[in-house]
C-alpha cells in the first residue's frame, strides 16, 4: 500500500490553532487521504463541524468547507480514531509548567504523555506517531519508552514534524511553507516512516523545501527558530528605547539595518512587545533545557529576550503614566486592539493583557475594542469586571476617553476618521501608538499628543525639559 492511496488514514489528536488548520490543508491537498481530527473538548469539535469555526484565520473557512465531510472529519471519538489511523499527529498543547520543578520555565508534558499512553492502549496495529506539538529536545525518546513498555515494542515509530505556521497567515504558511522539517531515527523503520510523511507533503510542497534531519535536530530547530524570531523583536525593541532618548527614529534605523541582505528587512517592527502562545513559552523551555545541561551562560543569554519583552511592556505603561501627568486614576483609556497580532482573535500572552491589568492597577477606566478578540478579552480580564467595557466600534470606544493606546496593528485602525475621534475625546487627548501604525504627523495636526514607539513624540505642550517619563 503506498501513501496517497485511499487507504491512508491520518488522525490528529488536538483540534487547536495548529491541529485544525494543518489537517484542513492536508485534507484539501490530498483528497484521497482520510483525515480525522479529534479533541477532548466537545465544544471545540462542535464548532469545527459548524459554520462558526472555533478560530478566526483568514482563508480557513474555504479550506474547511472544501474538505469537510469529504475526507476531513472532526470527532470526539479519540479511541476509534486511534484504532483506525496509520499515521497519528499529536498536536495537543504544551504550555509552560505552573507547578513543581521547572514551574514557570519547563514545558508541561502531561497532555502529551496522556495522549501517548492512550495511543499505546488503543492501538492494535503499527502506527507512525508524529510530534506536531512543540516539545523539548529528547521528548521523542520519552515517547518511545512509553510506547515500547509492556508487549508493545516496535509497533510505533516516532517522527518529529514541528509546525512553523504563524497565526493570521496560517493557511498561506501551510500552503506555501518556507520549509517542512521531518526528523526521524536513522533506523530502517525511522527512514521508512519519514519517507511516508515526505510523500504526503510532497503533494504540494517542492521537494527541496522538505528537510529531513535526525529527530533531536528537528525538535531543537523548532525551539531555536522561535527563539531567533523573538530575539529579533527584542533587539529592535531594546533599540527603540535608545531611539526615544536620542531622537533617532526606529523605523529609519530598522530600514537601514534591514537593507543589509545578510539581515533582511522582515520581522523588524518595533512594538509594544511580542505576544502569542509560543515565543515566551518556547524560549523559557530552551532556557530550562540549557540550565538542565549546566549551560548557565547560554540560558542567561536567551532569557534576556524575555526580560526585554517584559521591560518593553512595562515601559509602555510607565510612559503613559508619565505623559498623562503621573496619574491615570479615574481616567478613561481606550485600547485599540487586544489580539496579540492582527488578523487573529487569539489573545494568548497578548501584551494587551499585561497593559490592561497595569492600567487597571493605576485605577484607569478601560474600554477595549477589537474586531475579533473581544470574546477572549472578556475572559482574560474577567477579574476586572466593572472596570472594563467592550465594544466592537472604535468610535464608540474612543468617545469620552482621554487616551487611546493602540495595541494591535489591525489595518482598519490606520484609516479611521481621527478628526471625528478627536472631537469626541476629552482634551488634551493622547495617542500611544504601540505599533507605529498611524500617521503621526496628521494626528498631531488634528490636535493629538502622539507617542509612538522608538521615535520622537509630537506634543502640543511647551515644556523646556524632555517630556519623556
Ligand atoms: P491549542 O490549545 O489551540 O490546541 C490544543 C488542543 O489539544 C486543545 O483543543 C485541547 O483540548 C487538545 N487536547 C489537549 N489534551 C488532549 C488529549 N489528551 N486528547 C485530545 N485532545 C487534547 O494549542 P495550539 O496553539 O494548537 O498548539 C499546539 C502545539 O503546537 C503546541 O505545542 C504549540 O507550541 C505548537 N505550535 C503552535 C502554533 C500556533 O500558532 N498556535 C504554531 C506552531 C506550533
Ligand atoms: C510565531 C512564529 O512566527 C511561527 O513561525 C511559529 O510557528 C509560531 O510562533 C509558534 O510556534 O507558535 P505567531 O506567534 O503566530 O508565530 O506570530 P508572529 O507573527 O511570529 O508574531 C509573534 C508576536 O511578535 C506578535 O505579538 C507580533 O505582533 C510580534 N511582532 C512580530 C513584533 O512585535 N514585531 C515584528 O516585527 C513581528
Amino acid at each position: 500500500m503506498s501513501d496517497g492511496s485511499p487507504d491512508t488514514r491520518i488522525l490528529c489528536i488536538g483540534a487547536g490553532y495548529v491541529g485544525g488548520p494543518t489537517m484542513a490543508v492536508i485534507a484539501a491537498k490530498c483528497p484521497d487521504v482520510k483525515v480525522t481530527v479529534v479533541d477532548i473538548n466537545p465544544e471545540r469539535i462542535a464548532r469545527w463541524n459548524s459554520d462558526r469555526l472555533p478560530i478566526y484565520e483568514p482563508g480557513l473557512d474555504g479550506v474547511v468547507r472544501e474538505a469537510r465531510g469529504r475526507n476531513l472529519f472532526f470527532s470526539t471519538d479519540i479511541e476509534a480514531g486511534i484504532r483506525e489511523a496509520d499515521i497519528i499527529f499529536v498536536s495537543v498543547n504544551t504550555p509552560t509548567k505552573t507547578f513543581g520543578t521547572g514551574a514557570g520555565m519547563a514545558a508541561d508534558l502531561q497532555y502529551w504523555e496522556k495522549t501517548a499512553r492512550q495511543i499505546r492502549e488503543c492501538a492494535d496495529t503499527p502506527k507512525v506517531i508524529v510530534e506536531k506539538s512543540t516539545l523539548p529536545v529528547k521528548t521523542a525518546q520519552a515517547m518511545k519508552r512509553i510506547f515500547d513498555a509492556g508487549d508493545h515494542e516496535n509497533r510505533f515509530t516516532v517522527l518529529s514534524n514541528p509546525e512553523f505556521l504563524a497565526e493570521g497567515t496560517a493557511v498561506n504558511d501551510l500552503e506555501n511553507p518556507d520549509r517542512v522539517l521531518i526528523g526521524s531515527d536513522e533506523t530502517s523503520a525511522g527512514i521508512h516512516a519519514r519517507d511516508r510523511l515526505v510523500d504526503i507533503y510532497a503533494r504540494w510542497v517542492p521537494r527541496d523545501r522538505i528537510l529531513t534531519t535526525n529527530i533531536w535536530s528537528s525538535e531543537l530547530s523548532k525551539l531555536v527558530s522561535n527563539a531567533f524570531l523573538a530575539q529579533r523583536i527584542s533587539s529592535v525593541n531594546a533599540i527603540s528605547a535608545l531611539c526615544e532618548k536620542t531622537d533617532a527614529d526606529i523605523t529609519e534605523v530598522t530600514r537601514a539595518v534591514g537593507m543589509d541582505s545578510r539581515l533582511g528587512n522582515r520581522f523588524l517592527n518595533a512594538s509594544v512587545g511580542f505576544g502569542g502562545s509560543c515565543f515566551k513559552k518556547d524560549i523559557l523551555n530552551l532556557v530550562y533545557l540549557c540550565r538542565f545541561y549546566g549551560l548557565n551562560e547560554v540560558a542567561d543569554y536567551w532569557e534576556g529576550v524575555v526580560h526585554i519583552n517584559n521591560y518593553q511592556k512595562e515601559r509602555f505603561v510607565v510612559n503613559m503614566l508619565g505623559q498623562m501627568f503621573h496619574t491615570l486614576s479615574g481616567k478613561r483609556i481606550c485600547l485599540f486592539g487586544f489580539a496579540f497580532k492582527a488578523h487573529t482573535g487569539d489573545t494568548r500572552e497578548s501584551p494587551g493583557i499585561f497593559i490592561a491589568k497595569r492600567l487597571i492597577e493605576e485605577q484607569a477606566e478601560l474600554i477595549v475594542t477589537d474586531p475579533q478578540a473581544l470574546e477572549s478579552a472578556r475572559r482574560d480580564l474577567a477579574d476586572a469586571e466593572g472596570r472594563v467595557q467592550y465594544t466592537e466600534d472604535p468610535y464608540t470606544a474612543a468617545a469620552g476617553a482621554e487616551a487611546i493606546a493602540l495595541i494591535t496593528e489591525w489595518p482598519e485602525y490606520a484609516s479611521l476618521d481621527y478628526e471625528r475621534i478627536f472631537q469626541s475625546m476629552v482634551h488634551p487627548s493622547f495617542i500611544f501608538d504601540g505599533r507605529n501604525l498611524l500617521d503621526h504627523r496628521r494626528l498631531h495636526e488634528i490636535g493629538f499628543n502622539v507617542f509612538p514607539i522608538g521615535m520622537p513624540a509630537l506634543t502640543h505642550f511647551h515644556e523646556e525639559h524632555d517630556m519623556r517619563a
